[in-house]
């Protein structure tokens, strides 16, 4: 049987596991990539006999899981530490209790991210210690992922779901390869700001059947060194870019892997073997982007910030996308699925909605307000900050919103001609007594895309209105939703 991810945030029983027994997966996910992990390890395991079955650790209470039987949790850390919104309610009621969990197995599988040194998978590991002190055995140590594309990280865990009676291929439990995509355009939106540079970038999938997301959705970056870096290194080891090799579980020309790796040094390479060489480069990475646009636009808009460090060199994804990759160049993209910022459920969908953001985060806003205009839905609420006027992106089309009755309201602070450092968290303080009654009275939803900090200062705001219960039961219907970074 085949799973769908993304079905349902919510249980489901799904299918048959191996040796009868009963499976429950548990996802939490911040933006899509434990919780598509979660589908395709819960699609491995049905086999014969017993019962798979996946669900959002935030739907789940104490009770649900000690009777799941095994407890296999795939889980993301967020934050500084801290677990993704969607599990926020269950770790405020549940985790600070001691439960009895005897009679339960599980596992679990943490997503991080090494760069957060100190709280690397930090809630992944909270959430395995907390259920063996409340009595569950523990099938095998926690499996820590570093990224989307840890081959060996999920190499293990496909070796320990194999115990459990799954028929795993690591391939097939790891995201697709990226998609080749052009650089159709690109412009600056606010020239001579006081801010960074923002750019509006466009992309044209190669393969027109990639163009196929929704508002929400993220763009994964594989950005790539400079051509003419790249060529002159092949030159000056006399290699041959065309030769294939098997990369990241694809085979991908030499020339490919050298533009998404650090290049070594001169003396690095000397006397070793092309293969070696290979083996030993280090990839990258991907950068993330939410999306602009929607696929009726027939390209796939990002809005990039050029991040210029002190050594005046380039951000690695926003340089490529803003300055190092020409016009008609190819970009390596891969979509991913972000339903924890897809737009409300389908009988919320005509209910107002409030959308909160700064800087960059207009892009994730933008592709919401989109979706609205192009449904027709009215009655959208803009909040949104940056630090001049000239960094009101997508000006005009705010304007023709506002006309058409999309947006009824737009709040905008610029934080460096106010004079008194005011910040998008401000304006939610000062519109408090509306927020409360969109919200409460008429049943509001509320999308918060941008920065991290400008999201704790928002979400602080809307728990001094809303108190903290309100937020945590719109996490769990889908009316309060989160893109940030
Ligand atoms: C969900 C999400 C949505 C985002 N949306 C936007 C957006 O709409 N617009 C926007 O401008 N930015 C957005 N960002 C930020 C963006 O992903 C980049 O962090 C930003 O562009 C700076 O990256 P850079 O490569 O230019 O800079 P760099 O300084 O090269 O890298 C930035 C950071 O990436 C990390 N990094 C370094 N090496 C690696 C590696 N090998 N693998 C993975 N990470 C590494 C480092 O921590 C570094 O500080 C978003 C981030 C997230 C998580
Ligand atoms: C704003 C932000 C904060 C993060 N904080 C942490 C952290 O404290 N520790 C960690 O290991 N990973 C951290 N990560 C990395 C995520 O856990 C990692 O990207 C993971 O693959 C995301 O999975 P998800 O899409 O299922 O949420 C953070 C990522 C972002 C964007």
């Amino acid at each position: 049987m085949i799973i769908c991810p993304h079905m349902s945030l919510f249980s489901l029983f799904r299918g048959r596991s191996g040796r009868g027994r009963k499976i429950l997966v548990a996802f939490a996910s911040q933006t899509g990539a434990a919780e598509a992990i979660a589908w395709r390890s819960a699609n491995a395991l049905i086999g014969a006999g017993g019962f798979v079955r996946v669900a959002a650790l935030g739907s789940l209470d104490p009770a649900a899981l000690a009777e799941a039987g095994t407890l296999l949790v795939v889980t993301s850390t967020y934050g500084a530490g801290e677990s993704p919104d969607s599990a926020r309610a269950f770790v405020r009621r549940h985790m600070g209790a001691r439960v009895n969990f005897r009679g339960l197995e599980f596992a679990v599988l943490a997503l991080g991210d090494r760069k957060y040194d100190a709280t690397f998978c930090q809630f992944g590991r909270g959430l395995d210690r907390w259920l063996a002190q409340c009595g569950a055995r523990r099938l095998f140590d926690v499996v820590s992922v570093d990224g989307d594309d840890d081959d060996t990280a999920m190499g293990k865990w496909c070796e320990q779901l194999g115990k459990l009676g799954a028929r795993c291929d690591v391939e097939n439990l790891m995201p697709g390869a990226p998609q080749d995509w052009v650089l159709a355009a690109r412009h600056l939106l606010n020239p001579g700001s006081v801010g960074g540079e923002s750019w509006a970038v466009a992309l044209t999938p190669k393969n027109p059947a990639h163009l196929h997301w929704t508002a929400g959705d993220i763009a994964e970056i594989w950005p790539r060194n400079d051509p003419g870096t790249v060529a002159d290194f092949i030159a000056r080891h006399d290699l041959d870019g065309e030769t294939l090799f098997k990369w990241k579980g694809h085979w991908t020309p030499l020339a490919t892997i050298l533009a998404m790796s650090r290049l070594p040094a001169d003396h690095e390479v000397a006397g070793i073997s092309v293969q070696w060489l290979v083996e030993r480069l280090e990839w990258l990475g991907a950068r993330e982007y939410s999306i602009a646009s929607l696929p009726a636009d027939g390209r796939l808009e990002l809005l990039v910030r050029k991040a210029v460090k002190n050594d005046g060199s380039l951000g690695l994804g926003s340089g490529w996308l803003t300055q190092t990759c020409a016009a008609g160049g190819t970009v390596s993209l891969r979509l991913r699925p972000n339903p924890n910022f897809h737009p409300p459920a389908e009988q919320d969908a005509p209910l107002p909605q409030i959308l909160i953001g700064a800087g960059t985060g207009m892009a994730g806003l933008r592709a919401h307000l989109k979706y609205r205009a192009a449904a027709g839905r009215k009655e959208a609420w803009l909040l949104f900050g940056e630090r001049g006027r000239g960094d009101l992106y997508y000006a005009e089309e705010i304007e023709a919103w506002r006309k058409d009755g999309t947006l009824t309201r737009a709040d905008l602070v610029f934080s460096r001609e106010e004079g008194s450092r005011r910040y998008v968290q401000h304006l939610v303080e000062a519109a408090g007594a509306d927020v409360r009654e969109l919200v409460v009275a008429r049943g509001a939803s509320i999308l918060v895309c941008g920065g991290l900090e400008m999201a704790a200062g928002v979400h602080n705001a809307l728990i001094a209105i809303l108190g903290e219960d309100e937020l945590d039961a719109m996490t769990q219907d889908g009316r309060y939703r989160r893109d940030i970074y």
